[in-house]
């Protein structure tokens, strides 16, 4: 397993994961995945297993404190000074999940972001992801403000 910087190359396989592992509505596009790699590779990561990408992490780099549902539609808010590093999307093929392999993939995202100085990590989850990011330290601050996709999102933050 070798943890890697996203190319344009690899935007279908992520799309395509992306597809699997979230209902339409959330999803992000093939063109969002595109812009996302153009606008932060330095923060989009692949796990690859023998060439086949098997999972990804991603998120911009903003001043702004709260993780809002533009972001999500406008990479062009990254802002590579910025403080906080924002989490998009962790995605596991579900034939590789319970295998630790998200684990890896936060631990490298945590690590690259403390690298470069941010001021922590802020990331929305449904409710039954809370305890997944707590083990990583995140702190639950409640119901945020995003409607993406409909349903009802926890904002959770870690500070370095
Ligand atoms: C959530 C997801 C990324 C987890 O991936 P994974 O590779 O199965 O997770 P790991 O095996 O690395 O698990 C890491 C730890 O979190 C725990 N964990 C895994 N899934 C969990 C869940 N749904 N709820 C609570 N804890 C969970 C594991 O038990 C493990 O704990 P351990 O280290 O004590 O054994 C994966 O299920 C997925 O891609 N789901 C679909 C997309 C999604 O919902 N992404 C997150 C929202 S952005």
């Amino acid at each position: 397993m070798n943890i890697e910087k996203a190319t344009l190359e690899n935007a279908i396989d992520i799309a395509n994961i992306e597809k699997i592992c979230f209902p339409p509505a959330e999803a992000a596009n093939l063109e969002s995945i595109k812009q996302r790699i153009n606008t932060f590779r330095n923060q989009f990561f692949i796990l690859v297993d023998n060439s086949k990408i098997i999972g990804f992490i991603n998120g911009m780099v903003t001043d702004i404190e709260n993780l809002n549902d533009e972001m999500y539609e406008n990479a062009s808010l990254h802002n590579e000074n910025g403080k906080w590093q924002m989490i998009f999307g962790i995605d596991i093929l579900p034939e590789y999940q319970n295998k630790g392999y998200a684990g890896m993939l936060m631990r490298h995202f945590i690590e690259n972001a403390k690298n470069e100085n941010r001021k922590g990590v802020v990331l929305t989850c449904k409710e039954k992801l809370l305890s997944f990011y707590e083990h990583f330290g995140f702190s639950n601050e409640g119901i945020s403000q995003s409607e993406h996709g409909g349903g009802c999102w926890y904002q959770m933050r870690l500070i370095f």
